[in-house]
């Protein structure tokens, strides 16, 4: 079997849906159920014995090693974190905890399980490590998108707290000789990302006829990727990827935040028309800029193309259609999580 981490989160859940639908490989699915987890995600697979899911912290070591002792995965891949930059910016510690110090005893208790096993099981085993392309920091508007060679520059504490995970996770493969991969994936969008994100925010928002807020002049840039399209790439990456690379995973979708605001308002104008005929764009609201806003992320995949013959499947627009129409037919999904403690995040941030 294999172990995954954050599985209940958004690209977690995805990551595990999709594993099911391709394979019968069981799951072990530990979650510790932050705000952010959300077993609703995971309701299809509620009667099947595939999926074995526990609540736990990353970085409870005896957990976790009692977890790889009883069911002894062939691999283990960590999605789990805090993944907010604008919350990592009101309060860092939880990142600190979670991404950096979880990670380290998430390390620690694979390594004791790892350093005993033998034969096969020894040389076959992974830990594939789930990162982000915020570790290399921002792009001047004409230089070259982020290969695997860029220098690491966090900008936040989000990111910086990622940056320091993938170098534990690659010096206990320098060190102990620890198995490990790492992908450093651009923006992800899709079903069950949760609502305090750009793309569905403005959706939910849009709906309930709230402001689409916009920091900034919006003319910052990001790189989408479909998220079934990041969860291909991690699978072909735990099959083929070389032991201790890195592998930057994005689509090539690079576009400007007010550009992305604009593509959701007409699709919901075509697909949901508001009753006086006006556009969601007029929703659209410029509020005060995230501190320290990244101005441009973009990822080289050339290397996991050509390596690993990855591609995404999803172009931005093919993409962009099938989240929104995704959003419009699970509006309860996203009822059920924008409840008490949703609103007070809203509140805080956009006061
Ligand atoms: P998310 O916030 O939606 O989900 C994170 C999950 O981890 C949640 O289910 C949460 O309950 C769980 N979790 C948090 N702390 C935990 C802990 N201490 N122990 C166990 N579980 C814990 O995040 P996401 O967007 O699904 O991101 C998943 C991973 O992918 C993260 O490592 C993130 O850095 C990385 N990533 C995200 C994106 C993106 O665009 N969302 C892009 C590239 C990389
Ligand atoms: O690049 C990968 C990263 O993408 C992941 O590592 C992070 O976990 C993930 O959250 C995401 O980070 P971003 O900060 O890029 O995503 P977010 O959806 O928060 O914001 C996307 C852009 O939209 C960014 O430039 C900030 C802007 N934005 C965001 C919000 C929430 C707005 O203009 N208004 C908003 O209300």
């Amino acid at each position: 079997m294999i172990f995954v981490t954050g599985g209940a989160g958004f690209i977690g859940s995805n990551f595990v849906l999709d594993w099911l639908e391709q394979s019968d490989e069981p799951v072990l699915n530990l979650d510790k159920l932050t705000y952010a987890g959300n077993l609703d995600n995971l309701t299809s697979l509620n009667n099947d014995q595939r999926h074995i899911f526990v609540k736990g912290d990353i970085g409870d070591f005896e957990l976790v090693r009692r977890l790889l002792a009883e069911y002894k995965p062939r691999a283990i891949l960590n999605f789990a974190a805090e993944s907010h930059v604008d919350r990592s910016i009101h309060g860092p510690e939880d990142f600190i905890q979670t991404n950096v110090v979880g990670t380290f005893h998430l390390l620690e208790a694979v390594r004791a399980y790892w350093t005993v096993l033998e034969g096969d099981a020894k040389a076959d085993f992974r830990f594939l490590h789930v990162s982000t392309d915020e570790v290399y920091g921002s792009l001047e508007k004409e230089a070259p998108p982020f290969n695997e060679h860029n220098r690491y520059e966090p900008n936040s504490p989000y990111s910086a707290s990622k940056a320091a995970s993938d170098h534990l996770v690659r010096a206990y493969h320098h060190t102990y000789g620890l198995p490990v991969l790492t992908t450093n994936c651009s923006n992800n969008y899709g079903p069950y990302h949760f609502p305090e994100k750009l793309i569905p925010l403005v959706i939910h928002n849009a709906l309930n006829g709230k402001p689409l807020p916009i920091y900034g002049d919006g003319q910052q840039i990001r790189d989408w990727l479909f998220v079934k399209d990041h969860c291909t790439a991690i699978r072909r990456v735990l099959v083929e990827g070389e032991l201790g690379e890195t592998y930057n995973v994005g689509g090539w979708n690079e576009k400007p935040n007010i550009e992305v605001v604009n593509t959701i308002c007409a699709i919901l104008d075509e697909l949901k028309p508001m009753a006086d005929g006006r556009s969601y764009k007029n929703q659209i609201t410029y509020v005060k800029d995230r501190p320290g806003h990244d101005r441009r992320y973009a990822i080289d995949a050339t290397k996991l193309e050509k390596e690993l013959g990855w591609k995404p499947a999803e172009t931005f627009e093919s993409g962009i259609r099938k989240t929104v129409q995704w959003y419009l037919d699970n509006a309860s999904w996203v009822e059920n999580i924008t409840s008490g403690q949703y609103r007070q995040w809203v509140e805080k941030q956009y006061q």
